[in-house]
């Protein structure tokens, strides 16, 4: 279902909305709770989240990332990350807003985290560049996306499927290539894992994944080279 955008900061997505919160309970019964442990193990001091969902990043922040700002355009998945903000370990702000035009000060956050986003964000560029605005320098985004897969019988199903998975899925693409779009932006990519995620077995058109970290690239002579993928 396409989305209604009502102000800058909201994105409606009255379906999506509703049937988010299931198929991530279903996710989360088949290896997306460690996943979102992994993705975040690291993350410390003040997080912006960009683009929360139902906040079910919140319980598995550690100690050490003490403020996370949780940004989310979607006003029924807002609300979720709201109730989710008040059952977390560590202290969590739960904000309108959009990843394009972030409502943060420049250099304001340690850490930035991206959890199955930038499949759906309708300007990448835009919102890594927003990003790494407001990270101070030497922050860390922290990712997991699932990406157009390396194996070409795969990535023609998923550009086939690709005509309609928007539609159901709240904008959601399969064929973006999160790593590519991050270096482009700037960033170093540190390390990233690529997986797939096979649910009972099987390989679906989201399954092949990544979970990284990458750090805004020093400017000037400073800039050391690319450090190889793990
Ligand atoms: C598949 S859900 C993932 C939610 C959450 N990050 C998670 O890991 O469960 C995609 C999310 O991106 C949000 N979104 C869509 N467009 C966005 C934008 N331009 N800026 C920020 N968030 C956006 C949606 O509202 C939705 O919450």
């Amino acid at each position: 279902m396409a989305a209604s955008a009502t102000t800058r900061s909201e994105i409606r997505h009255p379906l999506f909305s509703r049937i988010y919160p299931k198929i991530n309970a279903f996710a989360e019964a088949h290896g997306a709770l460690e996943h979102r442990a992994e993705l975040l193990a690291r993350t410390a001091g003040r997080i912006v989240e960009i683009g929360a969902g139902s906040g079910a990043n919140f319980r598995h922040y550690p100690p050490e990332a003490d403020h996370v700002i949780a940004v989310e355009p979607e006003p029924r998945l807002r609300a979720l990350a709201h109730r989710a903000a008040a059952d977390a370990a560590v202290a969590v702000e739960v904000r309108a807003g959009r990843a394009e035009e972030l409502p943060l000060p420049d250099d304001s956050v340690d850490g930035a985290v991206v959890s199955l986003v930038l499949c759906t964000i309708a300007d990448v560029p835009r919102a890594l560049s927003e990003a790494a605005r407001v990270l101070r320098p030497g922050g860390r985004l922290f990712f997991y996306e699932h990406v157009r897969s390396t194996n070409r019988k795969l990535a023609r199903k998923q550009r086939i499927m690709n005509t309609v998975w928007p539609l159901l899925g709240g904008g959601c693409n399969l064929t973006r290539d999160a790593e590519q779009a991050i270096s482009d932006a700037g960033f170093r990519i540190e390390h990233s894992r690529n997986f797939d995620f096979l649910v009972n077995g099987r390989t679906s058109p989201s399954s092949p994944c990544v979970i990284g970290e990458a750090r805004v690239q020093p400017t000037g002579n400073d800039a050391s080279p690319v450090v190889g993928h793990t």
